[in-house]
């Protein structure tokens, strides 16, 4: 299947506040220079935000992990997760059409979809409530047919069912997930016929469906309310607390090597802008993306803050690092997490770092 950007496109778009503590938050799991390793989690927060994901949230993303647009919209059109187009306000029915769920009635559910929703699959029903489409099994054949609605699996369905699992939810009700014909999980319709000491003392529903129930959740979106992400890694300024209202225990502290710990943790919030250039200087602009942590998008950046050369960088300030952490719009604590003055230091001398080199020979992307 194609997948496209949607042909209209919002002007912009940027992580709320608590949203944006979190995505900065997730950056740090991953080590340094490492950070697009949080693209997933990251493309799939901005989703949750604004229901579809956008291209603007896409290059957001993109910025904030210094890839090129590229890379992320190439994991944003491959996976199917990822929806490229608005979808319902309610909820999004992917209804599986794979072999199993063919075989016992997925063509009756697509049908309910077409004349409930709309006639074509990722189009917007007339109330917006809704869109569908048509997916790749789901893993749960043992329950043909099924459909995913929002986060959860409705199983054993039917057209009467989905129907009324459609009507209900347009209505704002959250029907149970799990199976809809009376089986607790994926035993014989008829009852168990082995293993049935581990019948009795059950709960109602299963675990996936008792969660989703504990949980109110099924088709409501993230929306900062969950439980918080917690960041014992992390100390002090953009770090645990920003992000986690649980207590953290002792936080783990910081490998001593690490550049990034202790000269910024001192300066004053604000910091002192460092002067910068108008332009590059005649020998031309350094290849600022040799150091560590700073990307296409971040490169460009600090060229537009007048910043073009590694001495330039290399002569920051403990006070300097913490205006420009500040002011790296969507990246912000980059130049002390990433100790960009050290790594500038050893370029302007005409040094090399493990960094460089593999950007020399062309192994960073
Ligand atoms: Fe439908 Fe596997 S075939 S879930």
């Amino acid at each position: 299947m194609l997948r496209r950007l949607h042909h209209e496109q919002p002007e912009s778009f940027a992580f709320t506040p608590a949203n944006q503590a979190w995505a900065e938050a997730q950056m740090t799991k991953y080590p340094e220079g490492r950070q697009a390793s949080a693209i997933i989690p990251l493309l799939w927060r901005a989703q949750e935000q604004e229901g579809w994901l956008t291209r603007p949230a896409i290059e957001y993303v993109a910025n904030m992990l210094g890839m090129a647009y590229i890379r992320a919209l190439e994991v944003a059109t491959f996976y199917f997760m990822f929806q490229l187009q608005p979808t319902g306000s309610v909820a999004h029915v992917q209804i599986c059409g794979t072999t199993s769920c063919m075989i016992c009635g997925a063509e009756d559910l697509i049908g309910v979809c077409k004349e409930k929703i709309a006639d074509q699959p990722f189009v917007l029903s007339a109330d917006g409530k809704f869109t569908w489409e048509e997916v790749e099994c789901l893993g749960a054949c043992a329950n043909a047919p099924m459909a995913q609605i929002g986060k959860d699996y409705y199983e054993d369905l039917t057209a009467e069912k989905l129907v009324e699992i459609l009507d209900r939810l347009a209505a704002g009700d959250v029907p149970v997930p799990g199976p809809q014909n009376g089986r607790f999980a994926s035993e014989p319709l008829s009852g168990l016929t082995s293993l049935k000491e581990f019948d009795s003392g059950h709960k109602q529903y299963n675990a996936s469906a008792q969660l989703a129930v504990d949980l109110g959740e099924t088709v409501k979106r993230i929306d900062g309310t969950e439980v918080p992400l917690v960041t014992p890694w992390l100390t002090g300024k953009g770090g645990a607390t920003a992000v986690a209202e649980k207590p953290v225990k002792a936080a783990a502290p910081k490998p001593a090597a690490a550049p990034a710990a202790a000269a910024p943790a001192a300066a004053p919030a604000e910091g002192t802008r460092p002067a910068g250039l108008d332009a590059a200087r005649d020998s031309g602009a350094d290849d600022l993306k040799q150091i560590k942590g700073v990307g296409p998008a971040l490169e460009k950046l600090l060229n537009s803050l007048g910043f073009y050369h590694f001495d330039q960088v290399a002569s920051w300030t403990a006070d300097e690092v913490a205006w420009v952490d500040e002011n790296l719009t969507g990246f912000k604590g980059r130049v002390s997490r990433d100790g960009w003055v050290d790594q500038a230091k050893t370029l302007a001398a005409g040094g090399e770092t493990e960094f460089s080199n593999r950007v020399k020979k062309g192994d960073v992307y």
